[in-house]
């Protein structure tokens, strides 16, 4: 017997770095999904098979032995084995897993891949030992994943990529979330360019102790930002988000996290007729997103392709984790 369980990817569309602090961010889960295959072991192992994003090894000990790939990448996967450890742990039970890692989440670009795995991970991990894990225990249990690859998360990532949907995520308060009434009509531009979450939350800490009179006041105006935005995607008012995307865009050039390949497709969205446009996630790279009216999304795409980025089309999904018993013999 085997378990699959897959999880969302998602894209922020307000209070990226701001919620670190406190925020809130509005996030929202995107149907791009990770799926992660996981069944027992006889020894203590946790065998990962990552083939399709290009690296597979086996932990022993916590120790990393590279099968194929590069060793260092034994640091991304290292997520996986503390979570599926931490949810052997917190259900009494010893032993190894064998997982197979598939994403459809483009990989270190601000969509939250590596939380979508890492609760895909541990949440078919407990239900392979049968832990009924509630969803609050598979987000809890993912986040200590989570840390070992993003160092001080604010916790955003594994939440919306545990319930689905739309969420306002606040650090220290219970998370609101809602059900969508309708799609948003969203771009994603990818720059392709790949960073890590961890130096750049890193590097606005570093800003912020150094200029804490500035970059305080910056940070509560993005949480401003995202409070107001929240009321403006309840009531639809694509022209008020789209606003309040520019200045949050603005806000996190000031922190010092956008590139001039962000910055080039976001201008280059506007220019197509974008209502609004921003970074999505820690920036340094990754992806921006627009919003527009229908009829101007399609002039955005080629806006975005011609500026060499890649253009991602997605719909916003109500679907958080979901599990699935495969016996042997199904597919
Ligand atoms: C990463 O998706 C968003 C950041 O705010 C970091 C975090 O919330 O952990 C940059």
């Amino acid at each position: 017997m085997s378990v699959e369980a897959t999880a969302p990817g998602k894209m922020i569309l307000f209070g990226e770095h701001s919620v670190v602090y406190r925020g809130p961010a509005i996030v929202l889960a995107i149907d791009r999904r990770a799926r992660v295959v996981a069944s027992k072991r006889e020894d203590k192992r946790v065998y990962i098979d990552a083939e399709d994003l290009g690296f597979s090894g086996y932990f022993e000990e916590n120790e990393y032995y590279a099968l194929s790939g590069k060793a260092w990448r034994g640091r991304n996967l290292s997520a996986l084995n503390v979570a599926s450890k931490k949810v052997m742990e917190h259900l009494g039970v010893e032993g190894g897993v064998n997982l197979v890692v598939r994403s459809m989440i483009p990989m270190a670009v601000g969509l939250g891949s590596s939380a979508a795995v890492c609760v895909a991970t541990t949440a078919a991990v407990g239900e392979l030992f049968n832990g009924n894990l509630t969803k609050k225990e598979i987000a809890e249990l993912s986040f200590e994943g989570e840390k070992i690859i993003h160092g001080t998360p604010s916790g955003v990532d594994n939440n919306v990529a545990t319930f689905g949907g739309i969420m306002k995520y606040e650090r220290g308060q219970p998370f609101e979330s809602f059900k969508l009434e309708q799609q948003l009509p969203f771009v994603i531009g990818n720059t392709r360019r790949k960073r890590s979450t961890k130096n750049l939350v890193d590097e606005v800490r570093f800003l912020k102790e150094k200029n804490p009179e500035i970059v305080d006041g910056i940070i509560d105006s993005i949480g401003k930002i995202s409070k107001i935005g929240l009321d403006a995607l309840f009531k639809r008012n694509l022209e008020k988000i789209g606003d309040l995307m520019n200045i949050n865009h603005g806000l996190l050039s000031a922190l010092g996290v956008s590139t001039p390949e962000l910055d080039e497709l976001v201008y280059a969205a506007r220019r197509e007729g974008a209502l609004g446009a921003k970074l999505t996630g820690a920036g340094g790279g990754g992806c921006m997103i627009a919003i527009a009216k229908d009829e101007n999304l399609s002039k955005i795409e080629k806006g975005i392709m011609r500026n060499k980025g890649q253009s991602i089309r997605v719909n916003l999904s109500d679907e958080g984790v979901t599990t699935r018993r495969i016996n042997s013999g199904d597919s």
